[in-house]
């Protein structure tokens, strides 16, 4: 996949460690997503009343917005432990059975891209987020026989990108299911200015805004920014971020004011020079810029159309005339 600065997976360990730091360890450290946490507090004082588990939560949305986040919150709110997994990292049964019965009673397994659970595995965990019990079948054949064991109270953490791709019988098995929404302007503000004072990082406010204008409405990038502009800033400058540093170091970086990439910007400009600015299917499109449908409907899109410069139509996609105007193209049938 293409290297993008503004790639909302996390890539390597600098980023794991960048973003381990930063980390909010409490709701009241956790900038945003206001609905999801009104909820989430409500859900685990009722636990906490009633002596109790947490329901199993289910977190969906694009990448990079926080759900391992708002699982680590949620262990510490719940004074729990958080044991941390993922779909395609339990690739048999029985290395599920494995980490279900090391649990102890109110443990908290997170598993991340649930929605690449082993079919096989996704079974065996129905039952047991249900009645807390593993059926697990010993030899094979006509002498194969199952035994039921008992498990801990536990609380499974699903997180996905993709809901839509969740069996129903799994989805069905979690109590609270909520999905995260892309920051606003002033809350990535806050997070990055946040970050800069855990980083000891000085940061004027207007540079702030220039740089929470670029980072998609998503605190990953936003503190991937954050780091690169103080490098910059240590380098050319005496290290303080103001608005005439922070714009040299994101020109830099080729990413424009409203968060696009150069890979932003070819395929919407693919689509005008091409298409006419659409409907072109993503095949198409996949063959026009020599990028994977996967990679265009994951990682490309989903901040397009949030910003509207990009539409899914049944026909295919749409460049959208806010999309022309800020590309400085002129729009078909207007002169
Ligand atoms: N760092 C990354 N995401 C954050 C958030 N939502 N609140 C505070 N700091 C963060």
């Amino acid at each position: 996949m293409i290297d993008r600065i503004v790639n909302t997976t996390e890539d390597d360990d600098t980023d794991k460690e960048l973003e381990q730091t930063l980390r909010p360890h409490n709701f009241e450290n956790y900038i945003g997503q206001e609905k999801l946490k009104q909820n989430l507090k409500l859900a685990i004082a009722a636990a906490h009343k009633r002596e109790d588990t947490l329901d199993h939560v289910l977190l969906y949305g694009p990448p990079g917005l926080g759900k391992t986040t708002m699982a680590t919150v949620i262990a510490n709110e719940m004074g729990s432990n958080l044991r941390i997994t993922s779909g395609p990292a339990i690739e048999r049964a029985g290395d599920l059975a494995s980490l279900l019965t090391n649990l102890q009673d109110g443990d908290i397994l997170f598993i991340d891209e649930i929605h690449r659970l082993h079919r096989v595995v996704e079974e065996v965990l129905y039952s047991a987020m249900e009645d807390f019990k593993l059926d697990i079948m010993l030899g094979k054949g006509p002498s194969a026989r199952s035994i039921r064991l008992d498990l801990p109270k536990f609380t499974i953490i699903g997180a996905t990108t993709k809901t839509g791709s969740l069996a129903a019988p799994l989805r069905d098995r979690f109590g609270l299911i909520h999905r995260l929404e892309f920051y606003s302007p002033t809350e990535i503000e806050e997070i990055i200015q946040r970050a800069a004072s855990i980083l000891g990082v000085k940061i004027k406010p207007e540079a702030a805004r220039i740089l929470s204008d670029r980072s998609r409405l998503t605190p990953r990038i936003a503190n991937r920014l954050l780091k690169r502009v103080r490098d910059f800033a240590d380098v050319n400058g005496d290290g303080i971020i103001d608005k005439d540093l922070g714009l040299k170091a994101l020109d830099l970086l080729d990413i424009d004011d409203r968060g696009l990439d150069s890979a932003d910007r070819l395929l919407l400009l693919s689509i005008i020079d091409n298409y006419d600015g659409g409907p072109v299917g993503v095949e198409t499109i996949s063959a026009l810029i020599s990028e994977e449908r996967g990679t265009i409907e994951d990682f490309i899109e989903p901040y397009l159309m949030q910003i509207g410069f990009l539409q899914r139509t049944s026909r295919g996609r749409q460049v959208t005339q806010r999309a022309y105007k800020h590309l400085n193209k002129n729009i078909p049938g207007i002169i």
